[in-house]
């Protein structure tokens, strides 16, 4: 699939608002002391901090969990009437918070609004004994926000008002080292504008870009380009329904969650047959994928240092471009609607994202799609 991608040729990403990278990601949640079990023993995020009544806060529950440097907070509404609720009935468990970590808040904030950003919370910090934090908030695609957060002078565990938090029982990590990628999924033609969104606020670049021509999307009725930032640390697939061979999954996505937002997140490891093996003990599911596609598969991504036979056992996807390869693989959707889900990446030179998986991964998830009634 290598020849179907390739470099758009738009200006190379400049540092406009002192991205640095992922800082961490929030999920407002229908039950957030329920999710973090789910998160700590399925996935193996560990319990670093929470904030609830018993810690002062008397808005919502909120519980920050950490694997590698891959931070989740998981928070639910203690009223019906607040903003935080009203997520939660539109679009069900879902990411609202992508927060970037950067080196000036105020560069950040003005950049951006000069830019045509619409802000949402000013530059506000935040003390507790450990030091002070700052954070702004703007918009972005659907009703997910950018938190931009500047730690350089906090000692805590998190934020400000958040107190260390231990779970009854330790559960071992899965080896989750990072949050590699963010993918959001977007309404009808609307991946131009995101992805021109990032261009004029952020000064990321795009790098790959997968159109109607490619024979991916005829199997996953999507497009997609990905936006990152100067030193792709963070970077950022944004997906549009494309007609294809089937319904669009992305549109599947959208009609269930009512809008645009976050697909998923991919979560990095250095053995990722170790990861997945764990995780999936644990009960978390991942898509199923056919036998048949490893028949052939070195034929397909040429030599590569892992046993054939052990990824097959796993169900674990491979794929090449010119730097190298990559071994992934995408759990179900983790809340009743089709729409979150993570996925699970070990890189081994690819900086892709795996589009030579599309056809057999696309053709395993319309399995699930169509057994919910839905292609
Ligand atoms: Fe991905």
């Amino acid at each position: 699939m290598l020849e179907l991608e390739r470099d758009t040729g738009v200006k190379k990403a400049t540092d406009i608002l002192t991205v640095e990278d992922f800082d961490s990601v929030e999920f407002w949640v229908g039950n957030a002391y329920q999710a973090a079990y789910y998160y700590q023993h399925a996935f193996g995020f560990q319990p670093v901090a929470w904030a609830s009544l018993k810690t002062g806060n008397r808005k919502f529950a909120s519980y920050v969990m950490q694997q590698g440097d891959a931070k989740i907070v998981l928070s639910a509404p203690y009223s019906p009437t607040s903003e935080m609720a009203a997520h939660q009935m539109t679009h069900g468990d879902g990411v609202k918070v992508v927060g970037l970590t950067v080196r000036d808040i105020e560069v950040a904030w003005e950049n951006a609004l000069e830019r045509g950003a619409k802000g949402l919370q000013e530059p506000t910090e935040m003390k507790d004994d450990y030091g002070s934090v700052r954070v702004a908030t703007i918009a972005t695609y659907g009703d997910v926000v950018h938190r931009f957060i500047e730690r350089d002078n906090y000692d805590g565990l998190f934020l400000p008002g958040y107190q260390e938090y231990k779970a009854p029982v330790e559960v071992p990590e899965r080896g989750v080292t990072r949050i590699d990628h963010i993918v959001g999924n977007v309404n009808w033609h609307q991946m131009d504008p995101t992805v021109q969104f990032y261009h004029n606020v952020f000064g990321f670049d795009t790098f790959i870009e997968f159109t109607e021509n490619d024979i991916a999307t005829q199997y996953s009725a999507l497009r997609s380009k990905v936006v990152r930032n100067y030193n792709n640390k963070v970077k950022m697939p944004i997906n549009e329904p494309a007609f294809g061979k089937k319904m669009s999954q992305i549109e599947e996505y959208i009609n269930y969650y009512h809008g645009a937002g976050v697909q998923h997140i991919a979560l990095s490891t250095d053995n990722i047959v170790e990861t997945v093996k764990s995780m999936r003990e644990q009960g978390v599911e991942f898509i199923r994928v056919p036998r048949t596609y490893y028949d052939n598969l070195i034929e397909r991504v040429g030599e590569i240092e892992e046993d054939v036979e052990v990824l097959a056992e796993n169900g674990i996807l491979v794929d090449r471009d010119d730097k190298g390869y990559l071994l992934q693989l995408f759990t179900r959707p983790i809340q009743d609607r089709p729409t979150f889900f993570f996925e699970i990446i070990q890189r081994k030179g690819s900086e892709g994202f795996g589009k030579g998986n599309f056809q057999a991964l696309f053709e395993a998830i319309e399995r699930e799609q169509a057994e919910r009634g839905n292609l």
